[in-house]
């Protein structure tokens, strides 16, 4: 079930979500669209951090998202994007008329039902759909630890690396990919990354500042972080990739 507060907590940021969030590997969108398509779809897109990647892939791209600031953020940086207000459940297009949907960092905000159907709708027959998700890597300790501090329960989406992967109604697949990347981030840039996470965004100041306090005791003690102020951060990109029936 949806927590419809954490999903709509993105409806009051853009900017620095767009400054403070990592993009994806290139290598993520080859394996959605491993050759050029008519059309795509970029749904919960964003800021646009991976509508991006689509754009030497597609003839035409479209972004649906239902914050005006992330989609003021996408329309400015993408103008070349057909970007339109809209949900997962109901998306401002015609039926067929797309040839890949792709949900990056997204789809766990979706109501799962509702949007399946959507999505078999406004896609061709054989359609492809690409789930992406940024994730920890299980054995960087510190990050996992942080992970764990913005969501007690699990990290969001269906992670391949904890388990089965999963099926979508109406669909076929999927076909998982793990993408492995680097990046190197300074120990203020990485708590800031975590302010623009949805638990961090609903938070009342003070439960903000508590969550604050254990990320940087995590990284006051974890031997990879204590006394640095800057850190390699390993990820991993998880792309699921799923066929419309
Ligand atoms: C974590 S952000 C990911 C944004 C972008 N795809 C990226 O990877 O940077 C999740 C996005 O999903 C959007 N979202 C939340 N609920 C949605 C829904 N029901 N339908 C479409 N988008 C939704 C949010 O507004 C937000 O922009």
């Amino acid at each position: 079930m949806v927590d419809l507060r954490l999903a709509a907590s993105f409806r009051r940021i853009g900017e620095e979500y767009d400054l403070r969030r990592p993009g994806f590997p290139e290598e993520a969108a080859a394996e959605v669209l491993p050759g050029p398509v008519g059309s795509v779809l970029d749904l919960g897109a964003g800021t646009g951090k991976f509508t991006e990647l689509l754009i030497d892939r597609a003839d035409r791209v479209i972004a649906v998202e239902p914050s005006d600031p992330m989609r003021a953020v996408l329309m400015r940086k993408l103008p070349a994007v057909d970007a339109r207000d809209g949900s997962a459940e109901e998306i401002p297009l015609r039926a067929a008329s797309v040839d890949a949907v792709v949900a990056a960092q997204a789809f766990h905000w979706f109501d799962r039902e509702r949007a399946c159907a959507e999505i078999r709708r406004v896609l061709v027959p054989q359609g492809v759909l690409g789930l992406v998700w940024n994730r920890s890597v299980p054995d960087c300790t510190w990050d996992r630890a942080c992970s764990r501090i913005a969501h007690p329960a699990l990290e969001p989406g269906p992670s391949a690396l904890d388990g089965p992967s999963e099926h979508l109604p109406g669909f076929e697949g999927p076909r998982v990919v793990h993408v492995p990347w680097f990046e190197s981030i300074g120990r203020d840039e990485y708590i800031a990354r975590w302010l623009t996470v949805s638990s961090f965004l609903a938070a009342d100041p003070l439960e903000s500042a508590r969550m604050v306090a254990l990320i940087e005791d995590v990284l006051d003690t974890d031997p990879a972080t204590a006394g640095r102020s800057r850190f390699t951060l390993p990820q991993v990109t998880e792309v699921f990739v799923y066929r419309s029936l």
